[in-house]
C-alpha cells in the first residue's frame, strides 16, 4: 500500500524485553541443520518428501533454469517484461462487471450504483478459481482485493473529494465504500492469447464495506462484538482494506483485513485493543463518519465513529471495530455471504496461506500481522484434512460448511525465533503459560476460558508469549513439497541497533491494557538489520513438537550499499518485498516469485516496483551463516527481475494459470497509467503520453511462443 495511506506510527508497546536483545550470534546454519539438531530430526518429517541426504535444503532434481535474462530497472509509464513476453491490461478500476453499470470513460463520474457493478479500487491479492476442463487455463473465476482508494483518481471529473462544511456527502461516502473489498470476475483467454472479463457472467460480484458479513468461530456470539446492527454479534457489515489473500484446499478464498483501524474514530474512551491497533482518536481516514445523520440509512455511517455512548454495547457501535482484523472467507462460485473466521487472529491481517495439504493431517495457514515489530502467526485446525472435501467435478458440497469445519475450531500459534536457527510455535489459548507462568488468560486480566478475549487481543497475547517482534511481515507462501515456508519482511524503520533497549512509548499515548507492545525493538537474529529499509525474505521448515527451523533467504539493498549482505547487483537489486508466491512447477521444482512495494531510497532512484523470480532448487547447499542469506555474492545471478512496473505503482498479487502460461499480477496506485484512457484491454507495456486518470489493474503476461512463462 502506498506510504500515503500506511499507518507510520507504532502501536506496539511492550512493557517486557523483545527476545533477542543481544549482540547478533555468527552462527552457522550448517551446524544445525547438520549436527545435533539436524539431519536427524529432519528425517522424522519425512512427509517433507526430500529425496537427497546431501543437505536439509536441498533438492534431489535437476533444477529449473529461468530462461529470461535479467531486465534492466526503469522509470516509465508503462510496464516493462522481457523480450517474447506481452502484457496485457485486465479488469482495470471501474471495469463494468454487468450491465447495470455504464461504460467506462476516461471522465465517468463515479457513483454509489456505477462502483458497486464495477471493478473496485486498488487491486491486491487475488487467487483464480477453475471454471473450465483444463482446471482453469482458459477459464477462470478471479477473486479480486480492492485494498483501499486513490480519493483523485476517483473523484477527477469534480476535482477530488468533497466535505461542505466538514460533513461528507453521503453518497460520495457510499461510493468510497463500493470502490472498497472484494471483487468476484469472470476471465476467459481469447484465441488470440489475449484475456478478457465476461461482463454479466452470473458469478461476478462485488463485496464492499457495506456487505453483510457473518461472524464464525470463537469471538462469533460473544459481547465483545455486539452492536446495534447485531445484537446477538453474529453479524457485521463489509470487509475493510483487503491487502493479500490466501485460498483453501475446499476451494474457498481467502481476504485478509489490513489497514482497517484508520477508517474508525474513537473520541472517547478507548479499549486497549483500540489503541494497541491504531484506531484514530480525531477523525477517519476518509471521514465516512461525517456523513452520519439524517440522510443515512441503518447507521450505515454512525457504525464508524466506535465512540462508547449511554446504555449498552448493544444501542451503539462501540463494539463496530471489533468486527475487523479477521480473515474473511468467500465462496466464488456463489453469492452466500461471506465468513469472518476469527480463529485465525484479530490484527492487521496481510494476508493467509495454507501449509502443505496432507490426508489424515491438520491443515495449517500462515499469517502475518504487517505493523513495525508485530508478529507472524500460525493456524493449525483442530480437523484433520479429508479429501473428499476438495473441490471435484460434481462436488455440490456447500463450501463453507466445510470451511467452519476446518477455520472455527483450532489452535493460533506465535512465531519465536531463536538464536540457534530454530524457532517455536507459542499457542495462545487461555490455558498456554507465559514465560512468567502465569496463565495467558490471567496474564491477559480475561477470564479462564475466554477464547474470544485472547482472539479479541491477539497481539497483546503474542507479545505476553514472548513472540518475536518481526520487521513488518508481509506475504508467504509455502514449497508444497518440501514444506519450506516463505516470507516477506518488508521493512522497519524502528528497527534499532543490537545493543539498545527497546522503547515502549507511542507518539505520548499511555496503553492500558495488557501493557505490551514494542514501539522500537532492538535487531535480533531474525530481524538483523537496524533501520531495515531495505526488508528481507525469511524461510523455515517445521519440525516436530511446534518448533522450527529457519534461516534468512535473501536480504534486499541496492547494489552499492555498504550492508548489501547478499550481493545482489544492479541487475536484481530489490527493497521492501511484500507480494510472494512459491510457483510449484513438479515435484519437488518450482519458482519463487516476489514483488516489491518500494519508495525513498537507492533502490527506488533506480528502478520502479518491480517482479523478481529464482529457482530456490538451483541454489544447491544452503551456505546461510551468520549475517548472511542462502542468496549471496557466489549465486545470486540465480535472482533475476522479470517485470517492471509504472512510475508511482506498488506491484502485488500473483498467480499463474495451472499450465503456466500465463502470469497474472497486480499493478496497484500507479501514477499515470494505463495509457489508453477509455480502453479496458490494452498493452500494458505501452507508455503513456500526457496525463490519464490513473487505474489500478490486473496484468496478464504470456510468452508470443505460448510456452510456460518464465521457462
Ligand atoms: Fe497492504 Fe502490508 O500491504
Ligand atoms: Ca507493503
Ligand atoms: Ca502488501
Amino acid at each position: 500500500m502506498s506510504r500515503d495511506v500506511e499507518d507510520h506510527r507504532i502501536h506496539n508497546n511492550s512493557q517486557n524485553l523483545p527476545f533477542g536483545e543481544v549482540v547478533e550470534r555468527h552462527l552457522s546454519r550448517r551446524q544445525i541443520l547438520q549436527g545435533g539438531l539436524g539431519l536427524a530430526a529432519l528425517s522424522m518429517m519425512g512427509g517433507f518428501g526430500l529425496g537427497g541426504s546431501n543437505g536439509a535444503w536441498a533438492q534431489n532434481k535437476t533444477p529449473l533454469a529461468l530462461a529470461f535474462e535479467s531486465i534492466k530497472g526503469s522509470h516509465t509509464d508503462a510496464v516493462v517484461v522481457p523480450p517474447g513476453y506481452r502484457a496485457q491490461v485486465l479488469i482495470p478500476w471501474g471495469t463494468p462487471l454487468n450491465a447495470r453499470a455504464s461504460a467506462w470513460q476516461k471522465d465517468l463520474a463515479m457513483t454509489p450504483e456505477q462502483q458497486a457493478n464495477s471493478v473496485g479500487m486498488h487491486h491486491d491479492g487475488m487467487h483464480a478459481f477453475p471454471l473450465d476442463a483444463e482446471s482453469g487455463s482458459r477459464r477462470f473465476l478471479l477473486a479480486l482485493n480492492n485494498e483501499y482508494i486513490d480519493q483523485d483518481a476517483l473523484w477527477a471529473p469534480q476535482g477530488g473529494p468533497t466535505q461542505p462544511d466538514g460533513v461528507r456527502p453521503a453518497d460520495e461516502v457510499r461510493t468510497e465504500i463500493n470502490a472498497h473489498g472484494v471483487t468476484i470476475v469472470e476471465i476467459r483467454r481469447q484465441d488470440d492469447g489475449g484475456w478478457t472479463h465476461v461482463v454479466d457472467s452470473p458469478y461476478n460480484r462485488r463485496i464492499t464495506t457495506a456487505t453483510p458479513i457473518m461472524l464464525a468461530g470463537p469471538v462469533a456470539g460473544s459481547d465483545y462484538v455486539r452492536t446495534r446492527y447485531s445484537i446477538d454479534g453474529t453479524r457485521t457489515r463489509g470487509t475493510n482494506n483487503n491487502c493479500a489473500n490466501g485460498y483453501t484446499p475446499w476451494g474457498t478464498y481467502l481476504t485478509c483485513e489490513e489497514n482497517w483501524p484508520e477508517v474508525f474514530v474513537n473520541t472517547g474512551e478507548r479499549f486497549s485493543d483500540d489503541a494497541r491497533l491504531g484506531l484514530p482518536t480525531d477523525r477517519g481516514r476518509y471521514g465516512w463518519e461525517t456523513a452520519a445523520g439524517d440522510g443515512e440509512q441503518e447507521d450505515e455511517f454512525s457504525r464508524f465513529d466506535v465512540t462508547p455512548r449511554v446504555g449498552e454495547a448493544s444501542e451503539d457501535y462501540r463494539n463496530e471495530a471489533r468486527t475487523f482484523g479477521y480473515v474473511v472467507e468467500i465462496d466464488p462460485y456463489t453469492q452466500a455471504m461471506a465468513v469472518k473466521r476469527t480463529a485465525l487472529g484479530r490484527f492487521r491481517h496481510e494476508g493467509c496461506w495454507p501449509g502443505p495439504v496432507r490426508a489424515g493431517e491438520p491443515l495449517t495457514f500462515y499469517t502475518g500481522h504487517d505493523s513495525r515489530n508485530e508478529y507472524i502467526y500460525k493456524f493449525v485446525s483442530a480437523a484433520k484434512w479429508d479429501p473428499a472435501d476438495a473441490p471435484r467435478p460434481g462436488n455440490e458440497a456447500d463450501r463453507l460448511a466445510i470451511g467452519g469445519k476446518y477455520l472455527d475450531e483450532g489452535t493460533l500459534y506465535a512465531a519465536r525465533f531463536d538464536e540457534d536457527g530454530r524457532g517455536e510455535w507459542l499457542p495462545l489459548t487461555p490455558d498456554a503459560k507465559t514465560p512468567s507462568g502465569q496463565t495467558l488468560a490471567a496474564a491477559l486480566g480475561l477470564a479462564a476460558d475466554d477464547t474470544a478475549g485472547i482472539i479479541i487481543h491477539t497481539c497483546d497475547a503474542a507479545d505476553l508469549m514472548g513472540a518475536t517482534p518481526m520487521d513488518r511481515p508481509e506475504w508467504s507462501s509455502v514449497d508444497p513439497v518440501s514444506g519450506e515456508v516463505y516470507f516477506t519482511l518488508t521493512n522497519n524503520s524502528k528497527r534499532t541497533a543490537a545493543d539498545t533497549e527497546a522503547s515502549f512509548t507511542n507518539d505520548g499515548t499511555a496503553i492500558d491494557a495488557g501493557g505490551v507492545g514494542y514501539a522500537t525493538a532492538p535487531a535480533n537474529v531474525a530481524n538483523p538489520r537496524a533501520n531495515n529499509e531495505n526488508g528481507h525474505i525469511i524461510r523455515w521448515r517445521e519440525q516436530p513438537d511446534n518448533r522450527f527451523a529457519w534461516e534468512i533467504f535473501v536480504f534486499g539493498s541496492d547494489a552499492g550499499a555498504g550492508d548489501n549482505r547478499s550481493g545482489l547487483t544492479e541487475d536484481n537489486q530489490f527493497a521492501s518485498p511484500d507480494g510472494l508466491w512459491y510457483d510449484a512447477r513438479g515435484e519437488g521444482q518450482g519458482i519463487l516469485w516476489f514483488q516489491t512495494d518500494n519508495s525513498d531510497n537507492a533502490v527506488a532512484e533506480y528502478t520502479n516496483d518491480q517482479l523478481l523470480a529464482v529457482v530456490p532448487g538451483a541454489l544447491g547447499q544452503q551456505n546461510a551463516s551468520g549475517a548472511g542469506s542462502v542468496i549471496d555474492a557466489a549465486n545470486q545471478s540465480h535472482l533475476k527481475r522479470f517485470a517492471v512496473g509504472p512510475n508511482g505503482c506498488e506491484v502485488t498479487g500473483i498467480f499463474a494459470t495451472p499450465d503456466r502460461t500465463a502470469l497474472f499480477i497486480n499493478i496497484q496506485h500507479p501514477g499515470n497509467w494505463p495509457a489508453d484512457g477509455d480502453a479496458l484491454g490494452q498493452d500494458a507495456t505501452r507508455a503513456t503520453n500526457g496525463q490519464v486518470r490513473p487505474r489500478a489493474a490486473t496484468v496478464a503476461i504470456w510468452k508470443e511462443d505460448g510456452g510456460q512463462v518464465g521457462l
